[in-house]
C-alpha cells in the first residue's frame, strides 16, 4: 500500500487529478471505475478544467460506477446516474453509451448485477479504480460483514450510512435502504486502485483500513491484499496513523528516487 498524507482536501483532490490526467495521457483508452459522494466531487471538477484547457481527453475512456441505490430510476435526481452526469459526464467528452452505472431500478436485481459483472469482463476490466470510504470502513456499499470475495449484488445499507447519505435527500426517509453495488472481489480485480479520504470523520475508518486487521469488519481492509493501491488522505484524515512519519518519509523517499509525474 502507498499511503499518501497531504496538508488538505485540495491537495488530495489535485494528488488523484494528477494520478488520472498523466494516466490518461499515456494511454487514453482506459476503464475507469468511477465512486460517487462528496470526495471525488473536487476531483470531477479538475478533470473537468483539465479537459476544459485541453490537458486530457475523455473520449476513448468507459467508466463503470461502483453502485445505485436499488428503487431510484436513473432519472431520479438523487439517482448515482445523475450525479454522475451532473459531476462530471456531462462537461467532459465521454461518450454517453460508455459510461455504466448499475441499474438500481431493474426489475430483476440478481440478474442486473450479473449483466453488470459481464459487462465489466467484456469491457477487459477495470484498469483504474477510484474509491472513497465510509465512516464504517464501507468501499462501494460493502457494509461491515460483507465477504471479502463478494461480487456486484444488493447490500442492505447501515443506518450510519443512511444518515451520512440523508444531506443528498429530502428527507431521512427517502434514503434507499439498500443498494446495488460491486462486491469487494469486484474491486479487488481492478488493475490498480486510488482511494482518497479527507476530514476527521474517516480518520478511524482510515487507521483500521490501512494499520487493522485484514476483517470483513472493515471492508476497505481488503486493500491490504492488492498489489496496487494507494490510500491518499489529508492530515485530518490521517490523524489516527501509527506510522504517518514513515509514510511522510516513505513519500519523500520515492520522490527522490521517481519524480512525478
Ligand atoms: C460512492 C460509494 C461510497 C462512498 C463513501 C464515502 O459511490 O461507493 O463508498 O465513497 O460512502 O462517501 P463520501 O465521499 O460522501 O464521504
Amino acid at each position: 500500500m502507498r499511503v499518501v498524507i497531504l496538508s488538505d482536501p485540495a491537495a488530495v483532490a489535485q494528488f488523484a487529478a494528477d494520478e488520472l490526467v498523466v494516466r490518461l495521457r499515456r494511454r487514453p483508452a482506459q476503464v475507469l471505475g468511477l465512486a460517487t459522494g462528496g470526495t471525488p466531487v473536487e476531483l470531477y471538477q479538475r478533470i473537468i478544467q483539465a479537459h476544459r484547457r485541453g490537458d486530457v481527453s475523455l473520449s476513448q475512456v468507459t467508466t463503470f460506477n461502483l453502485d445505485e441505490y436499488v428503487g431510484l430510476a436513473p432519472e431520479h435526481p438523487a439517482s448515482y446516474r445523475s450525479f454522475m452526469n451532473a459531476q462530471l459526464f456531462d462537461h467532459v467528452d465521454v461518450p454517453r453509451p460508455n459510461t455504466h452505472v448499475p441499474l438500481g431500478a431493474a426489475s430483476d436485481l440478481a440478474a442486473e448485477a450479473c449483466r453488470y459483472e459481464g459487462a465489466i469482463a467484456q469491457a477487459g476490466g477495470i484498469d483504474w479504480q477510484l474509491l472513497g470510504i465510509g465512516r464504517d470502513g464501507h468501499i462501494a456499499f460493502n457494509e461491515p460483514g460483507s465477504s471479502l470475495r463478494s461480487r456486484t449484488r444488493v447490500k442492505t445499507l447501515t443506518a450510519q450510512t443512511r444518515q451520512d447519505n440523508a444531506r443528498f435527500f429530502a428527507s431521512l426517509d427517502d434514503v434507499p435502504r439498500s443498494a446495488l453495488t460491486m462486491g469487494i472481489g469486484t474491486i479487488l480485480d481492478a488493475r490498480s486502485i486510488l482511494l482518497m479520504a479527507t476530514g476527521e470523520s474517516k480518520a478511524a475508518a482510515i487507521a483500521a483500513c490501512v494499520e487493522g486487521p485484514i476483517t470483513a469488519s472493515v471492508p476497505a481492509s481488503a486493500l491490504q491484499w492488492h498489489a496496487a493501491t494507494t490510500i491518499v488522505v489529508d492530515r485530518a484524515a490521517a490523524a489516527q496513523l501509527h506510522h504517518a512519519a514513515y509514510y511522510l518519509e516513505a513519500e519523500a523517499e520515492r520522490q527522490r528516487l521517481v519524480p512525478s509525474p
